[in-house]
């Protein structure tokens, strides 16, 4: 017995990193998936590589940007697998750069990729969970949430109005059997911190240094999280931005110390 056999999962952003991460774990533990992505190429290798090892997946393509194709994502989960119970807004694009010199059509494109589409998938999947009684939404915030970060204002505001919007859906749906909750990574090694390392002053072995436990964090760490909060095993836990950062925000480390040697 998985726990989530005869469940439905989509995910958004699920062609990589830590989406793809997501879609291996729930597949394993029982549910069938559906991994919505803009990347056809590498989400139609990777459902086909979830079916080879006995999953019922499927991908479909979908800009979250796009009302109308979260929409027909929602549904092709319901058509293919008959409903709709896990929904995780995970795909993410930014624009960056002082905020003087952001193009203003970045700044929209970074919110609406963001913050939009996690709205968008969420006023999708409502519909079809309250159709089988309730369901399980988990966003991708960041620890960038509730701090800012030099060059990163769009990823930053977007990334927080993700963790307040789902307190919103916690709260209006819960008593309707939907709980929603918003997890703040720390670094992942994903393609994604690839292109942070490229821009940051930091070398990966500091960046590494920066989280607790002193290693970035595998995608796999974050998609066991995601399974926890759309188990049984969180069902008390909604409107939640749960921290997975291996420590990263834990200190301040105003004194300069070196945890290695001090
Ligand atoms: N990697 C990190 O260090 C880190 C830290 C905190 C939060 N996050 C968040 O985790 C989430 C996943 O990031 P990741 O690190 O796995 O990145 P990734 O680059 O490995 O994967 C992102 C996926 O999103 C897809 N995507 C991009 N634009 C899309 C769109 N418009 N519609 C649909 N899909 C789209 C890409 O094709 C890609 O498959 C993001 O929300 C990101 O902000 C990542």
């Amino acid at each position: 017995m998985g726990r989530f056999d005869g469940k439905v999962a989509l995910v958004t952003g699920g062609a990589s990193g830590i989406g793809a991460a997501t879609l291996r774990r729930l597949a394993s533990e029982g549910a069938a998936v559906v991994c919505a992505d803009i990347d056809d190429e590498r989400g139609e290798t990777f459902a086909a590589e979830l079916r080879e090892s006995g999953a019922a997946a499927s991908f479909v393509h979908c800009d979250v940007g796009e009302l109308s194709q979260v929409e027909a994502a929602v549904a092709r989960a319901v058509e293919e697998h008959g409903g709709l119970d896990i929904m995780h807004n995970n795909a993410a694009w930014s624009g960056g750069g002082w905020v003087a010199d952001i193009p203003p059509e970045d700044w929209d494109r970074s919110i609406r990729i963001m913050l939009t589409a996690v709205f968008y998938g969420c006023r999708s999947a409502i519909p079809a969970m309250l159709e089988r009684g309730g369901g399980s939404i988990v966003n991708t915030a960041s620890i960038e949430a509730f701090g800012g970060e030099m060059l990163a204002s769009p990823y930053t505001t977007a990334k927080a109005g993700v963790v307040n919007f789902t307190r919103n859906v916690a709260i209006e749906y819960g008593r309707k059997g939907i709980r929603a909750n918003s997890i703040c990574p720390g670094i992942v090694d994903t393609p994604m911190f690839d292109v942070m390392a490229t821009f940051s002053k930091r070398t990966r072995k500091e960046m590494a240094e920066l989280h607790a436990i002193g290693r970035v964090i595998r995608p796999e760490e974050i998609a066991s999280v995601v399974a926890f909060l759309c188990s049984e095993d969180a069902s008390a836990i909604t409107g939640a931005a749960l921290v997975v950062d291996g420590g990263l925000t834990a200190s301040l480390n105003l004194g300069g110390h070196d945890p290695l040697i001090d």
